[in-house]
């Protein structure tokens, strides 16, 4: 995630360059950037942290006249957030912008390193423009050689590219990042979203994958690999709230939606050649380790559950996870040999801080799992794994948590891997199940509507219990915390097997449970707790691929091979039922009462 920026036109750049990041904020801070070419003459301003600082270090720059530039808000994924990583990239003589990732970035730096280049950053981003330069000098025009260079790029990314060699253009490619373009008369401008541009140009058009092209004095040219492309602008839309919200009424909707392409972020470049990769961490960093403590809360400790599951029985690895605020106060006995792992969406969150500070001075070896690169969590470990969720607005988390968990499945493989505690068939099992996952997480209009129906019935009642067994029982607390966090209704998550032990004594008719009931995973043993219930007279909401004649209703998952894809599918129709129940009894959905979506404090 990073966000870019980019204008073709007589405006002062600078400001509109600035404002528009400032829109894009939310896809990354931890370092930006400018590029602006005027009258030949080329200026370039980087910092680290948020923008503000940007904007003052260039305050005393302005623009003027005809001119072009690009900018970028930078999410670090290859190196970390530093001056020298923050984009603009420059080569020569010229500069680049991008989102997403380079894959075989590793093999053109190679490539272009045996050719004499050196890197200035650690960023794959880099390689575009040496690239570029490279196939300048035997190319007719700046281009053709632009176009040679994307046909070399491999994954994901959306670019944009400014030289003196063709002072008067912007280039630009889009795969699998977005990016769109904005017309104004004969201005021109590049985002990665609408809301940089809204009120400044007056038409648009979203970039497919695989286009590619140049705008010059006011017009652009469009290619894709079949040659040139008619543009089909569209009105762009006024209201800038409506926008950031991409047409979803919340951003927790919103989050819940994107859940399915930012796991692909989450996955890229780790998931690869069937095999786990994950470059953060050196290859010794497991070396005399036989033992895994997590900490973590909320939302991120019912992720640190599930992967308590996986870590023992793929890695074959002790797992212990705790609650921060518990850990602390509890006199732990820390053993040196243990990996010690913190999980924070935000990275801030006090208790997980102290508890990782404790584990630190005890002499363990430290992995934090977090959205937020440079937060004080990532700072304080000695190892980070980035989630790559984007920010996330919505104080109920959704797609953080399902990062984290997919970190944590990836984790467990990549620890199997170096334990050899896992046969090559199984672990292409868990890589293809992997590769799935976007599939899992996908939300379609006739769920959404029959949740939407099927929430009006759940609006009263004295509580509601999520139960499920094995990874569906940390499943289980989490759709309860969703629940309760915005609709304010009493909800616990129990293990299915534990509700003989006493809350089956509040099973009737105003009882409702949630029965999260996977085929993959011990169905015969849920089903048999929820028939308990059911004989009870508490009112069932069954989640099953498998129909449920005892359930007064029930939601349909599919059929799926692997039990973390039936998570992820149960993950969403518990995130959706929450919502809807939310909407209904009319709270804020996205702010609900009493709650911070960073815990700073004890
Ligand atoms: C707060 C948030 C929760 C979050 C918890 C832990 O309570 O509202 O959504 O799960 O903190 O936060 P962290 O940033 O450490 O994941």
């Amino acid at each position: 995630m990073c966000g870019i920026v980019g204008y073709l036109g007589k405006r002062e750049k600078k400001e509109l360059l600035l404002d528009g990041l400032q829109e894009l904020e939310y896809r990354g801070y931890d370092s930006a950037g400018i590029a602006i070419i005027e009258d030949d003459q080329l200026n370039n301003f980087k910092a680290v942290g948020k923008l503000a600082n940007l904007r003052e270090k260039t305050k005393d720059f302005h623009s003027e006249g005809f001119g072009i530039s690009i900018g970028h808000t930078r999410w670090a994924t290859h190196g970390k957030p530093t001056e020298l990583n923050a984009h603009p990239h420059l080569g020569q003589y010229s500069y680049v912008v991008h989102n997403g990732i380079i894959e075989n970035y590793q093999d053109l730096k190679a490539e272009l390193q045996n050719d004499g280049i050196s890197f200035l950053s650690q960023t794959d981003t880099e390689t575009i423009v040496h690239l570029f330069e490279k196939y300048n000098k035997i190319s007719s025009t700046p281009f053709e050689a632009f176009a040679k260079t994307i046909e070399r790029l491999h994954g994901a990314f959306a670019t944009l590219l400014i030289t003196e060699a063709a002072p008067d253009t912007i280039f630009f490619a889009k795969n699998g990042s977005p990016m769109l373009i904005g017309f104004d008369a004969d201005e021109v401008y590049f985002a990665s979203s609408d809301t940089p541009i809204i009120g400044k140009a007056t038409q648009v058009y979203y970039l497919e994958d695989g286009e590619y092209g140049y705008a010059k004095s006011g017009e652009v040219k469009l290619f894709d690999a079949k040659g040139a492309r008619a543009i089909q602008k569209q009105p762009l839309a006024t209201d800038k709230a409506m926008a950031q919200k991409d047409g979803y009424r919340f951003f927790m909707e919103k989050e819940i939606y994107e859940q399915s392409s930012v796991i692909s972020d989450t996955m890229i470049g780790r998931v690869r050649d069937k095999e786990i990769y994950f470059e953060e961490l050196d290859s010794a960093f497991f070396e005399g380790i036989n033992a895994i403590k997590i900490c973590a809360c909320g939302t991120s400790y019912h992720a640190a559950l599930t992967s308590g599951y996986l870590f023992e029985r793929l890695a074959k690895i002790r797992c212990d996870v705790e609650i921060a605020s518990e850990f602390r106060y509890k006199e732990p006995l820390l053993d040196p040999s243990t990996l010690f792992v913190t999980i924070s969406q935000s990275g801030e969150t006090a208790d997980t801080l102290e508890a990782l500070k404790m584990a630190k001075r005890a002499g363990l070896k430290s992995l934090s799992i977090c959205n937020v690169d440079n937060s004080s969590i990532v700072r304080e470990s000695d190892a980070v794994i980035l989630t790559r969720a984007g920010i996330e607005k919505g104080v109920a988390s959704t797609k953080a948590f399902a990062t984290q968990a997919m970190v944590l499945w990836m984790l467990s493989v990549y620890l199997a891997q170096k334990r050899q505690t896992m046969s090559d068939e199984a672990k292409a099992i868990e890589i293809t199940a992997m590769l799935q996952t976007p599939k899992s997480l996908l939300v379609t209009e006739e769920l959404h509507g029959k949740l939407h129906r099927l929430s009006k019935r759940y609006l009263h009642g004295h509580g509601f219990f999520f139960i499920g067994r094995d990874i569906f029982y940390p499943l289980a607390l989490e759709g309860a915390l969703k629940l309760k966090e915005i609709s304010y209704l009493h909800a616990e998550g129990y293990p299915a097997g534990e509700m003989k032990h006493g809350p089956i004594a509040l099973a009737d008719s105003k009882l409702f449970t949630i029965a999260l009931m996977p085929k993959t995973v011990h169905y015969d043993k849920i089903k048999s707790n929820v028939e308990e219930l059911s004989a009870r007279d508490a009112t069932i909401l069954a989640i099953s691929p498998e129909p449920f004649t005892l359930a007064d209703d029930f939601i349909q998952t599919i059929y799926a091979s692997h039990p973390m894809l039936e998570f992820f599918e149960m993950m969403v129709v518990t995130q959706i039922l929450a919502l809807e129940i939310a909407v209904r009894l009319g709270n804020d959905v996205d702010m609900p009462r009493n709650l911070a979506k960073s815990v700073t404090v004890e």
